[in-house]
């Protein structure tokens, strides 16, 4: 099973953003991203969408964007029936490859109670910073903080 990894730019055929809000939608419920919102994600200048794809089947996603030596992943998604594969883990690898060379950490938000997630960005070299205390709603619970430097500046 070869999983095809693309970068969405605004170019992309544009029926591509309300697949990656169901994949969104799918995988944590009603706090998915809308199609509009993966549609000016991916017109940002500073926004990045990768997607992995079996065939044609979009069936993982990360999103983020950077800003002043920072970046940021606000959603990693991948569809029920094809985790534990790697996929998430290859995306995100992507992810960092294509960040600018300035790029010194790259910052994140996790529900405490996402195991999976947060095994996951602990693989991937993330380490936890702190906690928001109600972060998320719907339910209402905290929000873990975790960070992986790039670049050592200590
Ligand atoms: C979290 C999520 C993105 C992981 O995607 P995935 O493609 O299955 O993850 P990978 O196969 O790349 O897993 C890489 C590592 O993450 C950890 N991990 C992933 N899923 C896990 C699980 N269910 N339990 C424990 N560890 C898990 C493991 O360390 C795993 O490595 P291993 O398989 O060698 O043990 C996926 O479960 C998902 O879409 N969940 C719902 C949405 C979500 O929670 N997104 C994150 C919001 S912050």
């Amino acid at each position: 099973m070869e999983l095809r990894i693309e970068r969405i730019t605004a170019e992309y055929d544009s029926t591509i953003y309300s697949r990656l809000s169901e994949l969104d939608k799918l995988c944590v419920g009603a706090d998915g991203w809308s199609e509009e919102s993966f549609r000016s994600e991916c017109a940002k200048e500073n926004g990045i969408v990768i997607g992995g794809f079996i065939g044609d089947k979009l069936t993982a996603l990360v999103s983020g964007y950077t800003a002043e030596g920072e970046a940021d992943i606000t959603s990693v998604a991948v569809n029920p029936e094809y985790r534990r594969k790697g996929f998430a883990y290859q995306l995100i690898g992507v992810f960092e490859s294509i960040l600018p060379e300035n790029t010194e950490s790259i910052f994140l938000e996790v529900r405490e109670s996402n195991f999976s997630a947060i095994g996951l960005y602990e693989k991937l070299g993330f380490e936890k910073l702190s906690v928001r205390k109600n972060f998320y709603v719907n339910p209402r619970e905290n929000a873990v903080v975790m960070q992986k430097r790039l670049i050592d500046i200590t």
